[in-house]
């Protein structure tokens, strides 16, 4: 038996593979891109360490490609077949039993259970992050980090990251205030903390604090080199503002630069890119024929179904590129995981990506009367599927623009008045908001709104 870094035991009699194991989770948390080498070479020291087992199994996960599950299965069915393991080992095993299956939901519950007894278990606790944020559960997010602040202080290893998770947690609950604190201070602890960073830009895009957050990411391009796929996250975040700002150039650079990794997997690549480029198509700015690698790669990814969020931004690439039977063909095979599947994922599928997907098509064939009649009942109803709040906002945006498009003039003036209150200094929405009220003939709102778009 061995100890980690913050003092959990290990059923290991290597004190090398439990260092490799600390090293594994510290990268982790770090987006660097070393934890599967680390977690590698921890099972190269004891190959029947079951905890790097578990790390295996979750890194493989994070892959997001169902051709691993089997191996991910064959490793838990030897580890519950009787292998030497510790109470919070045994829910490590449980845990990623339930995630393999897509039952995010009992995968958190897991984790929670860990992080009762456990609560310096970080590697349990930013996997609950994650997967809390994959099933679009605010308060469970806030629940569980500041459940566990009480135990941890300056001192404990890794203390800036869950700094970090918890400034996340307060932003996607609406306390900007703290958030912003807590995100700054992680930052200032850990200045290469991406997740922390990431929390403070979160917060002025929800504040509408374009033109400071454009300020906030204004980064050197070659800042991280050895972080993970995840800086292109914060990159497009970074373009987000710049779109707000009207500054489209700088939103193709990082588009072009950071963003466009080809043939990518990864759920995040997929709906950072679409989602920036529908972005710029709803502000009337022309894309070129960036839609086409990323339609072609969806194409490819149409049986999958790993995550509902990513499902949703294969299906607006195939759309936005006027592929609609593979978009079709798409959302007749999530409704054929969603009979079939089981847990969290499917459920999401069926109630709420299937009706969501229908509406993209609608809206990107031009049917823009079905498209407000599918969006509008479900528009504040969108969490199931997973993404932040931010990234949620993309399909209020085809909303609107569908309404504006398709003559619903009332409706459009009433998404832009909550938009306008809500990000007081989007000037693309006061701008769209001055548009429809002139339309109506409302002119003197539109000048006021229009004052505000110029400002
Ligand atoms: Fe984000």
């Amino acid at each position: 038996m061995k100890h980690d870094i913050r003092g959990l035991e290990i059923s290991t009699s290597s004190e090398t593979a439990a260092k490799k194991l600390d090293l594994a989770v510290a990268d982790y948390l770090d987006y660097g891109t070393g934890a599967g080498s680390l977690v590698k070479e921890a099972l190269g020291e004891d190959p029947d360490c079951a905890l790097a087992q578990c790390y295996r199994g979750y890194l493989l996960m994070m892959l997001e490609n169902r051709a691993v599950f089997p191996k991910i299965q064959e490793t838990l069915d030897r580890l519950s077949a009787g292998a030497e393991l510790n109470p919070r080992e045994r829910l490590h095993v449980k845990a990623l039993q339930a995630w393999v299956k897509g039952d995010l939901f009992n995968a958190c519950l897991a984790w929670e259970e860990i992080l009762e007894t456990y609560p310096l278990d970080l590697m349990a606790l930013k996997l609950h992050h994650t997967m809390a944020f994959y099933t679009g559960r605010s308060n469970v997010l806030r629940s569980v980090v500041s459940g566990v602040l009480g135990e941890w202080d300056e001192d404990t290893p890794g203390y800036s990251n869950v700094q970090g998770m918890y400034a996340y947690a307060l932003e996607e609950c609406g306390d900007y205030e703290q958030a912003e604190r807590w995100g700054r201070e992680a930052t200032e602890r850990n200045p290469e903390d991406l997740w922390a960073i990431h929390s403070v830009a979160h917060v002025m895009e929800m504040q509408g604090r374009t033109k400071e957050g454009t300020q906030w990411l204004d980064l050197p391009a070659d800042l991280w080199p050895r972080k993970n796929f995840f800086k292109a996250h914060v990159w497009w975040h970074a373009a987000l503002f710049n779109v707000a700002e009207r500054n489209y150039d700088r939103a193709f650079q990082l588009f072009d630069n950071e963003l466009s990794s080809t043939n990518s997997d990864k759920y995040i690549d997929v709906s950072n890119q679409a989602a920036l480029l529908k972005r710029l198509e709803i502000a009337g700015v022309d894309v070129g024929d960036r839609w086409d690698l990323l339609a072609e790669h969806s194409a490819t990814r149409i049986n999958d179904h790993i995550l509902p969020f990513r499902d949703a931004h294969f299906c607006l690439a195939l759309a936005a590129k006027g592929n609609f039977d593979i978009a079709r063909q798409h959302i007749e095979s999530m409704a054929v995981f969603a009979r079939s599947g089981e847990g969290w994922t499917a459920e999401a599928t069926k109630t709420t990506l299937i009706p969501l997907c229908e509406a993209i098509v609608a809206y990107e064939a031009g049917e823009y009367a079905r498209a407000c009649d599918l969006l509008w009942p479900m528009r504040n109803e969108l969490a199931p599927i997973g993404g932040s709040l931010a990234q949620r906002d993309l399909f209020t945006q085809i909303l609107i623009d569908a309404a504006v498009k398709g003559g619903r003039l009332t409706t459009a003036r009433s998404l832009l008045s909550e938009r306008v209150a809500r990000f007081p200094h989007n000037k693309p929405s006061w701008s769209q908001y001055a548009q429809v009220l002139s339309d109506l003939g409302e002119t003197d709102r539109a000048s006021r709104a229009a004052a505000h778009a110029g400002a």
